[in-house]
């Protein structure tokens, strides 16, 4: 017989949702992208982007998956009784999988830091210049593929157990310490000498600076960072009962998304404009500046050991719901298959994350469309597969699902207008905005 898992508890739905957008998106690649991208100009369109077409899309996956109850590559047919609808399913789920590839080798950068820290609390060898030592931990083949294997087996390992318990419990103490940490950091930043020349930069746009490239990298940074477009909250709302109110959850995901990001800016630009480093270091900006910043700190290592801590599980309830989209699809809501799953899924995984990790080293050379292997399975992931998904979903949600399933379950009766408003959102401004933006890439 079949068994589906849930949720324990509300409050672990909206914490594991949260736990799922809050990542490498908002902490580690939005301080980066954003240099890259006209700084503040960069910061305002992801906030439009995220609160007008991520949120509805977010909401549409609420609504599409605690409807349908089944997984991502199932649920679109079962809803229409139109199997070829579960095509978006399909892309979801081979986009999730070329994500974690170089996912994982992020998470495998977490922890070749915290291991290098500990190593550094206990023998007291320090250095000084972190651009060098990023470089090196992240071109040797050795360490960048052992760090992305062991961040694939901790996830694996977690999945397999079932993701509530571990996950709703860790996430509840786990993620308020996450918010302590980034305010010592960010009182620690702001206090330094010419810390607001970077405040400044963070937060007064120049909107002459964007291009539509960065247009285009502002719309995809929100779906990532919410984790809207591949079907993830869709899943987790598979598992969610009827009662919780998904409006509530889904604002509180922003909230805190957006809350986060803004956080991780706060904690990064004020430090490299006082100690002067280049905010246009690409993904190792954070790994860069960060260790500056603790320097400056009394007991330093083992305050940023903690903060590494802190990243590396924000890290990981991300790569856990986007390993579940997998598991979830193999499994086709038999838990009996989890393990299995899980392991066939996590081996594949491994194989394909190889080039990404030695993409800053051995193949740092092989350059091709956006730049190394790792580079252009972001941007494909990032930059065309997502948005796509999420045209697909609004697409679906405006024209394929029943309004009645939709009003009942964003609770219409108690919030009132907001249904219409995310129609028109969801029939006109998401399409068209995904598409102008697409449209105007091409006329370059
Ligand atoms: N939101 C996650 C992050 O910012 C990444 C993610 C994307 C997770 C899509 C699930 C689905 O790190």
């Amino acid at each position: 017989m079949e068994k589906r898992s849930a949720w324990g508890s509300k409050i672990g739905f909206i914490l594991a949702s949260a736990g799922s957008a809050i990542g490498l998106g908002a902490m580690w690649k939005f301080p980066y992208v954003m240099a890259d991208n006209g700084g503040a100009a960069f910061l305002v369109l992801f906030m439009i982007f995220t609160l007008f077409i991520g949120l509805p899309l977010l909401l549409a996956e609420f609504v599409i998956g605690r409807h349908g109850k089944t997984y991502s590559t199932d649920v679109f047919g079962k809803i229409t009784g139109n199997r070829y609808y579960n095509l978006i399913g399909h892309l979801g789920n081979i986009g999730v999988f070329f994500l974690l590839s170089f996912y994982s080798v992020i998470g495998g950068w977490i922890l070749l830091y915290m291991i290098r820290t500990i190593y550094v609390i206990f023998t007291g060898t320090h250095t000084k210049n972190y651009e060098n030592l990023f470089g090196q931990l992240i071109s040797n083949p050795v360490y960048a593929i052992f760090g992305a294997l062991l961040f694939i087996l901790l996830t694996a390992f977690i999945v397999s157990k079932g993701i509530q318990d571990g996950i709703e419990k860790a996430s509840k103490v786990m993620m308020p310490l996450l918010f302590i940490a980034f305010l010592i950091i960010i009182i620690r930043s702001l206090t330094l000498p010419n810390a607001i020349e970077g405040v400044v930069y963070f937060l007064k746009p120049d909107f002459t600076s964007l291009n539509t490239e960065g247009v285009l990298f502002a719309l995809g940074q929100s779906f990532f960072s919410l984790s809207v477009g591949f079907g993830g909250m869709l899943t987790y709302a598979s598992y969610l009962d009827k009662k919780t109110d998904i409006v509530q959850s889904g604002f509180s995901v922003v909230g805190l998304n957006i809350l986060v990001t803004l956080l991780a800016g706060l904690a990064i630009f004020p430090a490299t404009a006082s100690l002067g480093i280049d905010n246009a270091q690409g993904p190792g900006l954070l790994f860069i500046v960060l260790p500056y910043v603790f320097d400056q700190l009394p007991m330093g290592s083992i305050f940023y050991l903690i903060f590494l801590s802190l990243f590396f599980f924000a890290t990981i309830t991300s790569s856990i719901s986007l390993i579940e989209i997998n598991v979830s699809n193999a499994i086709k809501n038999d838990e009996r298959k989890r393990k299995k799953a899980v392991y066939v899924i996590s081996a594949l995984l491994f194989i394909l994350c190889i080039p990404s990790a030695l993409s800053s080293g051995l193949l740092s050379d092989v350059k091709f469309g956006a730049g190394t292997f790792f580079d252009n399975m972001d941007y494909l992931v990032s930059n065309i597969m997502l948005p796509i998904g999420a045209l697909c979903f609004a697409l679906f949600t405006d024209y394929r699902l029943n309004k009645a399933i939709a009003k009942e379950e964003l609770m219409d009766e108690k919030y009132k207008g907001l249904f219409t408003v995310w129609v028109f959102l969801l029939r006109f401004i998401i399409p068209i905005v995904i598409i102008a933006v697409f449209i105007s890439l091409l006329m370059k």
